[in-house]
């Protein structure tokens, strides 16, 4: 899933994940896991993602690297926010050789900014099962609790208007310039990120049958 960040990349992977049955790698809720953990690279990770930064390829490209050894992953994948630059495309691609296994679509979801900052301001995301909500287009059932695993729901740290305009800017530097690489493999299949949310699982059954 390639996309600016609250274009909707992790809505979309989940509900891509149910139609086609495939665990979701999402890089953001492994590393906020750590950050949680205070594991040795969690405190690493957290300080640039308070920013807004790119967390170094040392970190993600390994993490990336242990999740898709674990056998879960032969019938299928969905990446969510890696790669997020060329050297971490090139890592993957690395990956994927010895794994012999291709990339089939690269889903880039397109959103204008100024929705992008409506939209992070009001999220709230469970922090035990990464589900995501927004508070007036997609409100959980109960008030502050996720509907999946009832969970009380959190609002992330990096969703506050300063650090947005950074991601953004971070980004249009290093992650759109991947587009190009991938339109040339021909496998770039570009969705809105504003369709209303019951139309999407039918428009992605189309878009990726
Ligand atoms: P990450 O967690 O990946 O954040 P992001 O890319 O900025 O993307 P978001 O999770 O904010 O948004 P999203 O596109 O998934 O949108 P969502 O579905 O939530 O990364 C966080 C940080 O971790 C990075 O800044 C970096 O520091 C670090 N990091 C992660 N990966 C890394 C990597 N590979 N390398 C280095 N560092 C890395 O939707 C947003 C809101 O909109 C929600 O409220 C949702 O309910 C709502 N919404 C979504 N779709 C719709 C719709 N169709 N209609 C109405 N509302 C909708």
């Amino acid at each position: 899933m390639l996309g600016p960040p609250g274009s909707g990349k992790g809505t979309c992977a989940h509900i891509i994940s149910e139609l086609f049955d495939l665990p979701v790698i999402t890089t953001g809720d492994i590393l906020r896991e750590a950050v949680a953990n205070e594991t040795e690279y969690g405190k690493v990770a957290g300080a640039y993602m308070n920013r807004g930064d790119l967390v170094p390829n040392n970190i993600v490209n390994g993490i990336v690297r242990d999740r898709l050894m674990k056998p879960d992953i032969d019938k299928g994948f969905i990446l969510d926010g890696f790669p997020r630059s060329v050297a971490q495309a090139d890592a993957l691609d690395n990956i994927l050789k010895e794994k012999k296994v291709k990339l089939d679509h690269v889903v880039f979801i397109v959103l204008e900014d100024q929705k992008i900052v409506g939209r992070l301001s009001l999220r709230r995301s469970c922090p035990e099962c990464g589900a995501v909500y927004h508070l007036t287009s997609n409100p959980p059932k109960a008030n502050g609790a996720c509907d999946h695993c009832g969970a009380q729901l959190i609002q992330r740290d990096d969703d506050k208007v300063d650090v947005i305009k950074n991601r953004l800017e971070v980004y249009r530097r290093n992650t759109q310039p991947l587009l190009d690489r991938y339109e040339k493999k021909g496998i770039v299949r570009r969705f809105r990120g504003d369709n209303p949310l019951e139309k999407i699982p039918g428009l992605f059954r189309e878009l990726l049958s």
